[in-house]
């Protein structure tokens, strides 16, 4: 049995129907249902005894001990975070509370189960904490990507609270012997993914006919990763990562913003064209760019495909196709997430009303 934190979310959902469809392992999900957390995400699961689910902060220390005692999970592996540089710009004090105080608080549930445990147990264990490449900061064009040994030189609140998650994680195994494992993973795209990320919203906005929103001169570069490939390297870093070792995972497909904006345009344009015949090209608007905003992130993933033999199944262009179909056929999903907390933040950032 595994418990995933997070779960509800983007990543974390995809994560617990991977391991639901490659593993007859039960799987526990404790998530707060922040407006990023969807149970409709997990609808398909539900009623399936080896999926259990409960409503919980990851820093109530109380009720995470109760599940650790009653189900005795073999691994966490700790999603649970807030996750969006713009929100964290505008107001960091929930991502100190959840990234840093709620790991912290995790930790301590985790660690108070663990060390009660026979040591058998306790040498199987594992607490794998998924975190960002964005920790490391920005890389000059040309410089070689992030490696685990990169100093960490977070710019964002969003990417300094995961900065310290890691640290303390790290701490836990040096000063405790908890057995972990961190991973930093570059952007993922995927179903699934709430649409103030820029895939999921350039889809949206271009079906609703709205501008594009193109931060700053679009030049801007991230290291895309279908989430599938994310989720199979958590499963492979689970199974094979050593405790106490870092691990980058990456698909060293760089693209700038301007590139990956066009080429989802392009899709659309084959795959649901405008009435009017026109590109969805044509909406694409520059728009002030985000303060700090980080230049380059690029991911050195050698460790993870040399030590663990993982590498990723999905071009960009494949994984961008699959993405963007996923979307068209799931409008209803997103008309579901678009909620008024949704709008709200869409008018508080682009200064508009979303429809
Ligand atoms: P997300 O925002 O889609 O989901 C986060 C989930 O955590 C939501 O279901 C939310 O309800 C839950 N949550 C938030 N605060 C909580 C709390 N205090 N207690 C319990 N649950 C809580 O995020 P995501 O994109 O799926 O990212 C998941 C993890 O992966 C995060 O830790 C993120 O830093 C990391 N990560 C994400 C990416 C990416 O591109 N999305 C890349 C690398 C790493
Ligand atoms: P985002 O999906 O927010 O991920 P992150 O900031 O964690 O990398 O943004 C990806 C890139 O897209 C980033 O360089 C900012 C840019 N961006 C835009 O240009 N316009 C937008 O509306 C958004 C949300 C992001």
């Amino acid at each position: 049995m595994v418990l995933i934190t997070g779960g509800a979310g983007f990543i974390g959902s995809n994560l617990i129907h991977y391991w639901t469809s490659t593993t007859t392992e039960t799987v526990i999900n404790v998530d707060n249902l922040t407006y990023a957390g969807n149970l409709q995400n997990l609808a398909e699961l539900a009623g399936d005894p080896r999926y259990i689910f409960f409503r919980s902060d990851i820093g109530n220390i109380q009720a995470i001990c109760q599940i650790l005692r009653k189900y005795r999970p073999r691994a966490i592996v700790n999603l649970a975070a807030e996750s969006h540089v713009d929100r964290s710009i505008h107001d960091p004090d929930a991502f100190i509370q959840t990234n840093v105080v709620g790991t912290l608080r995790l930790l301590k549930a985790v660690y108070s189960h663990w060390s009660a445990l026979g040591a058998s147990e306790q040498d199987e264990f594992r607490f794998l904490h998924v975190s960002t490449d964005e920790v490391y900061g920005s890389l000059e064009p040309g410089a070689p990507p992030f490696r685990e040994t990169t100093a960490y030189a977070p710019n964002s609140p969003y990417a300094a609270s995961k900065a310290a998650s890691d640290h303390l994680v790290r701490s836990y195994h040096r000063t405790y012997g908890l057995p972990v494992l961190i991973t930093n993973c570059c952007n993922n795209y995927g179903p699934y993914q709430f649409p103030e990320k820029l895939i999921p919203l350039i889809i949206h906005r271009a079906l609703a006919g709205k501008p594009l929103p193109i931060y700053g001169d679009g030049g801007n570069v991230r290291d895309w990763l279908y989430v599938a490939d994310h989720c199979a390297a958590l499963q492979r870093v689970l199974e094979r990562g050593r405790p106490g070792e870092v691990y980058n995972i990456g698909a060293s497909s760089e693209k700038t913003n301007l590139e990956v904006v066009h080429r989802l345009c392009d899709i659309l344009d084959e795959g649901k064209p405008r009435r009017d015949g026109k590109s969805y090209r044509e909406q694409v608007a520059f728009v002030k760019d985000r303060p700090g905003h980080d230049r380059r992130y690029g991911i050195d993933a050698t460790k993870i495909q040399r030590e663990l033999g993982w590498k990723p199944q999905e071009t960009f262009e494949s994984g961008l196709r699959k993405t963007t179909r996923w979307y068209i056929d799931n409008q209803q999903w997103v008309a579901d997430v678009t909620s008024s907390a949704y709008r709200d933040w869409i008018a508080l950032h682009y200064g508009e009303r979303a429809g």
